[in-house]
């Protein structure tokens, strides 16, 4: 019995360890997708076709296709933050409503990957239920996406 706990208070306190050891090292320094993406300057501003659009696609999209992210508190916090991190650097790369011209947006790409279920992440969505978005909102941002981008 007194070895079975020494072996689970080893354990618990080998976790403690390995954890601030993860706060230690930024994981940046091996792979710079999951550096810090911070919130760089906004130098493109689109005219949404209604304040509706520009709502869901806030909700839904910005965190990781602009440079306006909200980070939440555990979004900060490693392991976590090395998927946050490397998720807003890629999404950016792909799409980025904060930089991108109204040229460089493909609207039916972005329109597939709503309708197929493929963005918003689904990893993202049980955290964020705003923009878990229900089947009358995808047709609302996507007409809406058409009527900004395909106009
Ligand atoms: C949690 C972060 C996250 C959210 C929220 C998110 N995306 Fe993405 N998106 C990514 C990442 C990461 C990639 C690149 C890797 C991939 O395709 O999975 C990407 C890629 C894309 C691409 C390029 C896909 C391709 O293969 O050409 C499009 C288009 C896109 N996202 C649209 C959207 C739209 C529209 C929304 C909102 C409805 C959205 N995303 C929400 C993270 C996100």
């Amino acid at each position: 019995m007194m070895r079975r706990r020494k072996i689970v208070m080893g354990l618990i306190a080998a976790a403690v360890v390995v954890f601030i050891i993860f706060q230690l090292f930024p994981i940046s320094n091996f792979n710079p997708e999951m550096a810090f993406p911070g919130n760089p300057l906004v130098d493109a501003q689109f005219t949404w076709d209604s304040a509706q659009t520009e709502q869901l696609v806030r909700a839904a999209c910005y965190d990781c296709h602009s440079n306006e992210t909200r980070y939440p508190w555990y979004g900060n916090i490693a392991p976590v933050s090395w998927l946050v991190y490397q998720d807003i650097n890629e999404g950016r790369e792909n799409l980025n409503f904060s930089t991108w011209t109204i040229r460089e947006i493909e609207v039916d790409n972005l329109i597939d990957q709503i309708e197929k279920g493929n963005m918003p992440k689904p990893i993202y969505l049980p955290l964020h239920p705003e923009a878990n978005l229900t089947a009358e909102q995808k047709a609302q941002l996507v007409a809406g996406l058409r009527a900004t981008f395909d106009g």
